[in-house]
């Protein structure tokens, strides 16, 4: 063995332990992961088990045939389901689940607290939480074949809870959830409120993966009746109106405004003022993207990787499109991938721009964090998007790039800069969904049938599911 192949196997083996060494127990039993272990700073509230940081360890466990951890972060943040009604503005409605939780004592005696975003900063609502829990409870059934977990009362009432919360009619005119800002992993203001794509795909995804888990006894036929009729919906809607490539650009580019009726071509009223400059310049020939959000008179033509990877894995991108995508990264490899892999968003907002939609948030400065940062732990989905559209000598590059900085620095939360050369100014060290994203990756690059866990077959158009 040479060694720096040596010093490669001896580097996994150390992410290993240490994402053993990031598991909590609760009466004696594995029930999820911190957010991070870094002995330097204060924990804030990175020493809870996150729900959406959770979804990597998890991945890693299964594809480790380890899927007892898994089942019982099911069992347990199940019990931990919100059955409030809601009573004033910080309250969480009934159905939501958690942003994190935590082993609390009583003398000998422990008890799980959860955060439903009452305690977080900025008071954000979790609601990616609930239909990662969805997507997880699924990838947990594919990789173990216990269909009986989730045919239990409780797992039926859990989902159908979720499904109540989702698919509940407010004021929306759209079939795309309305969200406030902040409402996932971009848990700070961003400027991703309204209809964010990130929260679109994750509801696609949940409601397929509800489709799967339901039983049609009782009112389940009902639910599995409505969550049909919003997916094929809410697919053509992502389809037709977010994607964005050259073709489109020049069609938005010269869009009229103000048009009024059923049949108009600029249905949401963009302007093409609003195109921003840089973009033009940016779409390569061949390559296209999902736009971050899309409401009245406004498309955000910002580039959100982790919605955009999980369209290609949810197949809610067309094929064409998901190829497309591909070729952006591979266009773009510098801007999306650069020295760390993979940047969560493209560009950065800058000046004005930035003190409007953050609020002069200092950890969301230029080309930080969530505002252009650039996050491993998304490794793992562009590892399982290049998969799903036969481009994986793209994520073996990714990979490579990342394991060349990533034990030694640590396994960062994130990094800074155009390309990613920084470690994230603030940045926690030993942050576990920064380990088990580079593990995941690792574990679907020599096993690709693992890619079953996460991924979805393209439903019929008709909506009869072609699995
Ligand atoms: C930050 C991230 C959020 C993550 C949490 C724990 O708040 O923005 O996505 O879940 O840290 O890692």
């Amino acid at each position: 063995m040479t060694r720096a192949i040596e010093k490669k196997n001896l580097s996994i083996a150390e992410a290993w332990k240490l994402l053993e060494e990031s598991i909590i127990y609760y009466h004696g039993k594995p029930i999820g992961t911190v957010a991070a272990h870094d002995p330097e700073l204060d924990a804030l509230n990175y020493d809870q088990c996150f729900l959406r940081d959770f979804v990597s360890s998890a991945l890693v466990f299964l594809m480790d045939g380890k899927p007892e951890i898994v089942r019982n972060f099911l069992v347990e943040t199940l019990k931990l389901q919100s059955h409030e009604k809601q009573m004033d503005c910080f309250q969480p409605g009934s159905g939501l689940m958690p942003a994190s939780f935590k082993v609390e004592y009583n003398g000998s005696e422990e008890f799980l607290v959860a955060d439903f975003g009452e305690h977080a900063i900025a008071r954000v609502p979790p609601i990616d939480s609930c239909l990662w829990w969805i997507i997880l409870l699924r990838a947990y059934e594919k990789a173990t074949g216990d269909l009986a977990l989730a045919r239990q009362p409780e797992f039926q009432e859990g989902i159908k809870l979720i499904l109540d919360l989702c698919l509940v009619h407010r004021f929306a005119m759209y079939p795309t959830m309305l969200v406030p800002d902040g409402a996932f992993m971009i848990d700070r203001r961003m400027g991703v409120y309204e209809h964010p794509l990130e929260i679109q795909v994750l509801f696609y995804a949940a409601l397929i993966a509800s489709r799967e888990l339901l039983l049609p006894d009782g009112d389940g036929d009902d639910y599995l009746k409505m969550l049909t009729g919003r997916l094929g919906a809410l697919k053509y809607h992502v389809r037709n109106y977010y994607w964005l490539d050259l073709k489109r650009l020049s069609e938005i580019y010269r869009y009229k405004g103000d048009e009024f009726g059923k049949e108009v071509a600029n249905k949401f009223n963009i302007y093409s003022e609003s195109i921003p400059h840089w973009l033009t310049e940016w779409l390569p020939e061949d390559g296209g993207y999902l736009a971050g959000n899309l409401g009245p008179g406004r498309m955000d033509f910002r580039f959100f990787a982790l919605g955009n990877l999980m369209a290609v894995i949810a197949s809610l991108a067309s094929e064409s499109e998901s190829q497309s995508l591909m070729n952006l990264f591979a266009n773009r490899w510098q801007d999306l991938i650069g020295h760390m892999p993979v940047k969560i968003c493209f560009p950065t907002l800058t000046g004005l721009e930035w003190q409007m939609t953050t609020g002069c948030d200092p950890k969301n400065s230029p080309w930080s964090y969530h505002n252009g940062g650039n996050w491993p732990v998304l490794l793992w989905l562009f590892t399982a998007a290049t998969q799903k559209t036969g481009r994986v000598e793209l994520a073996e590059q990714a990979v490579a790039i990342a394991e060349e900085r990533l034990y030694q620095d640590h396994f960062p939360e994130y990094y800074d800069g155009n390309y990613g050369r920084l470690i994230g100014k603030e940045a926690r060290l030993y942050q576990t969904w920064s380990i088990a994203g580079l593990l995941a990756a690792k574990q679907l690059l020599a096993n690709p049938d693992h890619l079953k866990l996460i991924s979805f077959a393209e439903i019929a158009d008709n909506l009869g599911c072609t699995l």
